[in-house]
């Protein structure tokens, strides 16, 4: 990709819409120290976005929540403050201590009826899903890269007709358009595969970080 695009003016701007609209709180703010603490790496979503995922829950009056990709629990925080009374978020994550530093997150949020995170790899998870809990208003896709295709699948099989599919770092600073990795090449597949499915009706936000990413907005009309 060329370098033209000034990362430190993307960050600045991501920045300001951030202090603008998604000022940090106690419990956001706590969850990005617990994660900090615990040595988890620092790939969570930023306020932006959060506060993306979560009007995005409200718009949709999703009322069940699946995320696939729980690190810290900082978006899930974000999504499970969008829900009404009784509804319920369930995430999915392959790494214990994750999951550990999570639930803990999720507590001291005060989010933690509404919130569950289970262990273990996210395909089985949705394996075993099907079709007992389904279906869900919504699912975030932000684990493994090389999964997306297979998460869409998987996604699919556990939505209600009108729901929404959101998936994180579907751009990639760009590498999408030649990819060159595993990653890349997986998720460039996903938002092909996304855009030749008649039954789903789709965009990518750009998402502002020290590149350019996107949010696959993605809405299931079978
Ligand atoms: N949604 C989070 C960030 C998730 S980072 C936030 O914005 O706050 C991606 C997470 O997916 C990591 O915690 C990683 O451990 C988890 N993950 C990776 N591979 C996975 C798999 N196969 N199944 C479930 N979780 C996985
Ligand atoms: C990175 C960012 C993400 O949003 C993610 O889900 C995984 C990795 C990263 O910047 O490396
Ligand atoms: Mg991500």
């Amino acid at each position: 990709m060329p370098e033209t695009i000034d990362a430190r003016l993307l960050a600045a701007i991501d920045d300001y819409v951030g202090r603008l609209y998604a000022p940090p709180d106690w419990a956001l703010s706590n969850a990005i120290e617990l994660a900090r603490r615990a040595g988890l790496p620092a790939i969570n979503v930023s306020p932006s976005e959060g506060k993306l995922l979560n009007l995005l829950v409200g718009l949709a009056g999703a009322r069940r929540v699946l995320e696939i990709g729980t690190l810290g629990g900082y978006s899930a925080i974000w999504m499970a403050r969008a829900l009404p009374p009784g509804g319920r978020l369930v995430s999915l994550e392959i790494d214990r201590r994750h999951a550990e530093v999570a639930r803990n997150a999720v507590e001291a949020a005060g989010l933690a009826e509404k919130v569950e995170i289970r262990v273990g790899r996210a395909l089985d998870a949705l394996a075993a899903m099907v079709p007992e809990e389904a279906p869900f208003d919504l699912v975030f896709i932000d684990a493994d890269k090389d999964a997306y295709p297979a998460y869409l699948d998987a996604s699919l099989l556990l939505l209600r007709p009108g729901g929404l599919i959101l998936a994180d770092n579907t751009i990639r600073g760009g590498d999408v358009l030649a990819p060159h990795d595993e990653a890349a090449r997986a998720i460039a597949e996903f938002n092909e595969r996304v855009a030749a499915d008649p039954r789903l009706s789709a965009v990518i936000v750009p998402i502002m970080r020290e590149r350019i990413d996107g949010l696959a907005v993605i809405r299931y009309l079978p």
